[in-house]
């Protein structure tokens, strides 16, 4: 069994990873290395999800920074190519749909290194959305692609990918909620945000779609002053969309809601202690959609389509769209509802990552 390159750039990522990190311990010929792109280098959407989850430094950091999405992904690829021709793994590991996905996904490949994808198949069908071009396309060239929930295995068996390829694991991004709700209850941030539990909501919006475009984030604004007037609203905000907000015309009407809030991205454990207690949570995050299944939290998803369908089958959320009547009629049905513990999705039992090393052993 040989070197396994793991690769991380981007927020989401790091949570994927972490897991995997510490399940390839239990095998002894696996010598994993893991590699950060640098796609993501602020402290606080990156360096600190390293230090609460206790993920090993990584081996080597790329510091491709920002960028266009080609310059971004070319970089990351002319970095990546001379670390997999020096150490010559036998495997690279790649999670989640984000440009460092694609783009060392492609480097292994073309220098004949076998590639497994963790969080294989999910499909948005929207090939608007620059993640769904780097799922399809990870996924297309992938040795061992590793499925989170059963619309995966659908979706793979329909672009013809090989049955043998195909492992139905669980979800890494879940394996490591649970390894961390007991600590994160030990947060101090509703004390800090002077917020009580169950009396607030959550927002985190990011994707370019919803927050480049000045009629579709103000239509957005528009929804959530309407929310931030029946609960005090709190916004960790990504830097892409405090970048916008001024740019768009929206800064001074952000200022004008009274009860939201707007704060820096949190940390992990902070964040999931937010994100437990919220009344809802209105996003359009992949993970987020997850994470508030398990926590039985109300999920909004302000976007038209999910790629993660199993969060509404088995789970809390809804897809609300941008349309601001919509999202408030949502909000206002989901405030006066009660929520049952819903069913945990298939395999979402926190061993997830401990699959992806058997079979990655097993493969070796
Ligand atoms: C990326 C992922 C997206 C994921 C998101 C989580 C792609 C195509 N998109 O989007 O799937 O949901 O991460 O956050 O890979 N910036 C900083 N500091 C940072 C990182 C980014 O200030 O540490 C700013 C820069 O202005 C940058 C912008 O955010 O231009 C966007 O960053 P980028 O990595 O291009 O994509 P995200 O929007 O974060």
């Amino acid at each position: 069994m040989g070197k396994i390159i793991n690769i991380c750039g981007a927020r989401p990522n790091f949570m994927k990873i972490a897991p995997l990190m510490r399940a390839y311990q239990a095998y002894e010929g696996i010598n994993p290395l893991l590699v950060h792109t640098g796609q993501h280098y602020d402290s606080n959407m990156s360096e600190l999800f390293f230090k609460q989850l206790n993920i090993p430094e990584p081996d080597l950091n790329l510091e491709v920074g920002s960028g266009s999405h080609a310059v971004q992904t070319a970089e990351i690829m002319k970095r990546f190519e001379p670390v997999v021709l020096e150490h010559k793994p036998e495997w690279v590991v790649v999670v989640g749909d984000v440009n460092s996905t694609i783009a060392c996904g492609l480097v292994a490949k073309k220098l004949d290194v076998k590639l497994a994808h963790v969080e294989a198949g999910l499909r948005s069908f929207d090939r608007t959305m620059p993640e769904e071009l780097n799922r399809l396309l990870t996924d297309a060239i992938s040795d061992l692609l590793f499925v989170s929930e059963p619309s995966g295995l659908k979706n793979l068996k329909h672009e013809g990918i090989p049955d043998k390829r195909v492992h139905f694991v669980g979800n890494v991004m879940i394996d490591t909620l649970r390894a961390n709700l007991e600590h994160a209850q030990r947060s101090t941030i509703l004390d800090t945000l002077e917020l009580k539990e169950g009396g607030y909501n959550v927002v985190t919006l990011h994707r370019p779609s919803n927050v480049d475009d000045a009629e579709v984030f103000g239509g957005i604004a528009e929804a959530l002053d309407a929310i931030q007037r029946d609960l005090p609203t709190v916004f960790p905000m990504h830097p892409r969309t405090v970048h916008n907000l001024p740019k768009l015309g929206l800064a001074e009407r952000f200022e004008k809601m009274k009860q939201l809030r707007v704060i820096e991205p949190l940390g992990y454990l902070d964040f999931l202690k937010l994100m437990s207690s919220a009344s809802v949570a209105i996003t359009d995050s992949g993970g987020i959609q997850e994470e508030t299944t398990i926590l039985g939290v109300w999920c909004l998803t302000v976007r038209e389509n999910t790629e993660r369908p199993v969060t509404i089958t088995s789970g809390t959320n809804t897809i609300v769209g941008t349309n601001p009547e919509k999202i408030i009629a949502a909000y206002r049905q989901r405030r006066a509802e009660k929520l049952n513990a819903p069913p945990v999705p298939e395999k979402w039992d926190g061993r997830a990552a401990e699959r992806i090393a058997k079979l990655l052993a097993e493969a070796s």
